[in-house]
């Protein structure tokens, strides 16, 4: 089954509650979080994942765009995130297994992020910690950019890797997925599609949920 995460980084700030529940036919709501340093951009935090957290029953899918995500993993957890991803590049080996750790202690769901430049094998070592591998298919930091269809010989490797050796992690991708864009990941062997613009620019949003969760037909 394919799982629709639309990325409220495209809804409208001043009315989050609204856009979030415009989105309930969803499966995950897609959060992203950005610190000015590992992206250059600056996004929302902590007591925004917190205020969010009562006005839906969907699973938060926290996407930390930050440096050493290690320090704060647990307090999104806390806040109300149920899957948290950290990008490997975004500190040491041993930190990002430590985040890893640290999530799953709170009984989340823990995930690692790769930006279009880092190989499919970075993931390699996280993969038996991970729940679920999130691939960038534009350069974090902004909605709204141009698909990358050169991501999908990695989406591809990652799914082979996944299947070998943790069958049940999820692989998702994110960046310029819309409804031109949607099926190829899936052929690649993704499970989860991030969509911001692709969601909230629709005139009738459940139905491009739907339309985006059918790519294959
Ligand atoms: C980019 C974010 C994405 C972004 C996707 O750094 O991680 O989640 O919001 O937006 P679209 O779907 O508009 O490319
Ligand atoms: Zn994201």
């Amino acid at each position: 089954m394919i799982k629709i995460a639309p990325s409220i980084l495209a809804a409208d700030f001043a009315n989050l509650q609204r856009d979030i529940q415009r989105i309930s036919t969803a499966d995950y709501v897609h959060v992203d979080v950005m610190d000015g340093m590992f992206v250059p951009n600056i996004s929302i935090g902590i007591p925004v994942v917190q205020s969010l957290r009562p006005t839906t029953e969907l699973p938060l899918d926290v996407h930390l765009m930050i440096t050493q995500p290690v320090r704060y993993v647990e307090q999104f957890c806390d806040a109300g995130a149920d899957l948290v991803t950290v990008h490997v590049e975004s500190d040491t080996g041993e930190n990002i297994l430590e985040a890893l750790r640290k999530i799953r202690a709170k009984g989340k769901r823990a995930g690692v992020v790769l930006k279009p430049a880092t190989p499919a094998e970075a993931a390699a070592p996280f993969l038996e910690l991970a729940d679920i591998v999130l691939v960038m298919t534009v350069e974090p930091g902004f909605g709204g950019q141009k698909f990358m269809p050169d991501m999908m010989p990695k989406v591809a490797a990652l799914r082979a890797m996944i299947d070998g050796k943790n069958p049940g992690c999820e692989l998702e991708v994110d960046g310029g997925v819309d409804l031109n864009t949607c099926r190829t990941c899936v052929e690649a062997g993704a499970n989860v599609l991030v969509a911001g613009s692709a969601v909230y620019k629709a005139e009738n949003i459940p139905e491009r949920i739907a339309a985006l969760r059918n790519c294959m037909g």
